[in-house]
């Protein structure tokens, strides 16, 4: 299982590895070409790496039944469930599902946890804003969920089960609104 793990990361990094020749070789922006990637073409650490601060989003609503049957089940599969309960809700670890967002409750900031871990994150720059019942730290899925896809579709799942404040979903104080939407 683990091999064959290793093996398709290899894989993943040769094949980015020839996408970052062709970036290298044409005449556009570098860093738009892997930021560009079809979904489910990198692991969730190669996506976090291709995208500038704050432009993670997820292209799935959690009101698309089909998307978060997805996430449950790449939930499952990745273990979420073992720390943070079959619906997100708490055990051993913080509820997914309340307002409490401890770093922040936007796509971006969700996606990049769940990929670096809190301590990667932490040395990144971000603090805690909001404390849980638990406060420790969250280890780096980015090399156990297998694509950036399947963490999409598990952030789906997380947040089709939210139960806190409306106005919170996305983070409290929500964030701003978009820049692109004047
Ligand atoms: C070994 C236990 C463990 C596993 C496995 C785990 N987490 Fe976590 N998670 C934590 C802990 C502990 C925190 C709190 C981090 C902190 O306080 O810095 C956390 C925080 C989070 C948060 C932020 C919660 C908030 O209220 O702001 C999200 C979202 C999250 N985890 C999602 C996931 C997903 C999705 C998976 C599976 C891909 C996962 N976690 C697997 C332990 C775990």
């Amino acid at each position: 299982m683990f091999k064959s793990l290793v093996f398709v990361c290899l894989a993943l990094l040769a094949i980015s590895a020839v996408g970052a020749e062709q970036a290298a070789a044409s005449p556009s922006p570098p860093a738009a070409t892997p930021a560009a990637a079809p979904a489910g073409a990198m692991t969730p650490v190669q996506r976090v790496n291709a995208t500038p601060k704050g432009q993670l989003k997820n292209p799935y609503k959690d009101d698309d039944a089909a998307a978060v049957e997805a996430g449950r089940k790449a939930y499952f599969r990745a273990g979420c469930n073992g720390c943070h309960g079959g619906n997100g809700g708490g055990g051993m670890c913080p509820p997914l599902t309340n307002d409490t967002w401890v770093y922040g409750g936007d796509d971006d900031t969700l996606f990049r946890l769940v990929s670096l871990g809190s301590d990667e994150l932490q040395s990144k720059g971000y603090t805690r804003k909001g404390h849980e019942n638990v406060v420790g730290p969250m280890p780096p899925m980015g090399a156990i969920v297998a694509t950036d896809d399947d963490l999409w579709h598990i952030l789906a799942f997380v947040r089709s089960n939210y139960h806190g404040a409306p106005e919170c979903k996305f983070g409290c104080p929500p964030p701003p609104a978009e820049p692109s939407n004047p």
